[in-house]
């Protein structure tokens, strides 16, 4: 059974983007105005004790990277709210930026208190132009009402939101690319420590959260961090969206708890696998998750500690379902691709090998490939594996890696009938070009895409 009353409650009214509507149907911004009379300390240690964990992507307790922001000092600190939403297969923050983006305001003014900050920019993946929009607008509106701006809900101090469009680049959804586009830089991820909870935004303490991860602040004060971690399972408290697509009768973002039975999703909620089909693999948290066999799938269940057990990731909540008439040679391709496409190019394993699984796999879905080539490949991944500044080099290797290990047969059969994939003529060929070049095309800024 889905949840209903949280957030998709939200967002399935209509007009819920509008403060009076928000106000008068779901009693918006209530437990901010009772938060802020909390003592920061203690507001940190509820979200602590609602097992509230990041939903971008990484799945870090939130009350906890809260804790890490010194209490004092002479820097400012920031909020960062990340509506990059670049990973392949999600699509659940657009949901809460046009249909209640004052639930996602609410939580930005509870972070703000609990962390000390007069300042949040949200940044927003680029494509999103009406997102943007509406989210403007409810900030606004939040301004005109007081929520926002000097002297906000009363407290003496100032809270300033701030929409700042990204450019279309995967890499700066990584926390601290993110941090230098905002800056103005090139859109490439710090080496840490130092971490943004101690040098962040213009070098000053800053957390970086996810748009659905604030966005459930408000429902975990109103209902209690007891009643929210209840609502979860295995180490999490409360729901989560999840945006499932692929291969499926019906694809959508559907909000379970966490612990939610994957073949109850697929079956229940999603219909099914299309066509009549049967199920032959899930991605079960983007594209940077390994891949689950049907076998496996049938085991699941959307959390981070299963899924992690299981040697995936529930990731940012992205199930892609695939079904038993698809080669996976097109997923390796199409996988490999992205990754080679989208690498900002500074770490040199990550650059060169993600260059190299995307030749490899496009000679073998050209009918050109040898048996070892499948070696050559968990090989390139394990060297990228570990060896980056970021997590983008791990998102390219383990599924890469999963796609051979676990379908490796099926590769097998295909590289030795010297057939060509049905996708191969789908990409260009743009391997003649040095890996270099791609590190003119990160994205910054706005109007810095090159
Ligand atoms: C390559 C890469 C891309 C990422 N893209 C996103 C993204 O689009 N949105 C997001 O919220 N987190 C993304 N993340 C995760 C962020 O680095 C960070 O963990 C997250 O924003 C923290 O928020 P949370 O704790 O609320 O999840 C990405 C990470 C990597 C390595």
């Amino acid at each position: 059974m889905a949840v209903k009353g949280f957030l998709s409650a939200l967002y399935e009214q209509p007009d819920m983007h509008r403060l009076a509507v928000a106000q008068e149907r779901a009693n918006a911004y209530a437990q901010a105005r009772r938060v802020i009379t909390m003592e920061p300390a203690a507001v940190i240690d509820a979200v602590k004790a609602a097992n509230l964990k990041g939903l971008g992507g990484a799945g870090f307790p939130t009350g906890m990277k809260w804790s890490f922001v010194p209490p004092k000092g002479d820097k400012p600190h920031y909020l960062v709210v990340n509506a990059d939403e670049g990973e392949p297969g999600t699509f659940k923050d657009r949901r809460i930026l046009l249909g209640c983006p004052h639930a996602l305001l609410e939580g930005i003014i509870i972070c703000c208190h609990a962390i000390r900050s007069e300042k949040a920019y949200i940044y927003v993946r680029g494509e999103y132009i009406h997102e943007m929009k509406r989210l403007q607008g409810a900030i606004d509106e939040a301004y005109a009402a007081g929520l926002l701006g000097a002297d906000h809900l009363g407290t003496g101090r100032r809270l300033d939101v701030v929409v700042h469009p990204g450019a279309g680049a995967y890499i700066c959804g990584e926390e601290t690319a993110l941090i230098e586009s905002l800056e103005g830089k090139k859109g490439q991820p710090r080496n840490k420590p130092p971490f943004p909870a101690i040098e962040g935004l213009f070098m000053c303490p800053t957390v970086v959260n996810n748009v659905e991860t604030l966005s459930y602040l408000p429902f975990l004060f109103e209902m209690g961090p007891q009643a929210f971690n209840d609502l979860g399972a295995n180490g999490t408290g409360g729901c989560h969206l999840v945006s499932l697509s692929g291969h499926i009768e019906r694809p959508g973002v559907y909000e379970v708890p966490m612990g939610f039975p994957m073949m109850e999703l697929i079956n229940g909620l999603g219909g099914g696998v299309w066509k009549s089909r049967r199920l032959k693999a899930v991605i079960p948290g983007g594209l940077s998750a390994p891949i689950l066999t049907a076998d496996e799938a049938q085991q699941a269940r959307l959390d981070f500690k299963t899924l992690r057990d299981m040697g995936s990731m529930a990731g940012s909540g992205a199930v892609m379902v695939i079904d038993d008439e698809t080669p996976m040679i097109n997923v390796l391709l199409n996988c490999s691709h992205f990754y080679h496409d989208e690498s900002c190019g500074q770490c040199t394993p990550c650059r060169d090998g993600s260059w190299w699984l995307y030749k490899i796999c496009l000679r073998i879905a050209r009918g050109e490939g040898r048996v070892r080539d499948l070696d050559e490949i968990v090989r390139i991944c394990n060297n990228i594996e570990g060896n980056t500044i970021c997590a983008f080099g791990e998102a390219t290797a383990w599924p890469i890696r999963s796609y051979v290990r676990k379908f490796r047969g099926e590769l097998e059969a295909f590289i030795q009938s010297g057939q060509r994939a049905s996708e191969a003529d789908w990409y260009h060929d743009d391997l003649a070009a040095p890996p270099l070049v791609q590190i003119a095309g990160v994205a910054g800024t706005m109007g810095a895409h090159v």
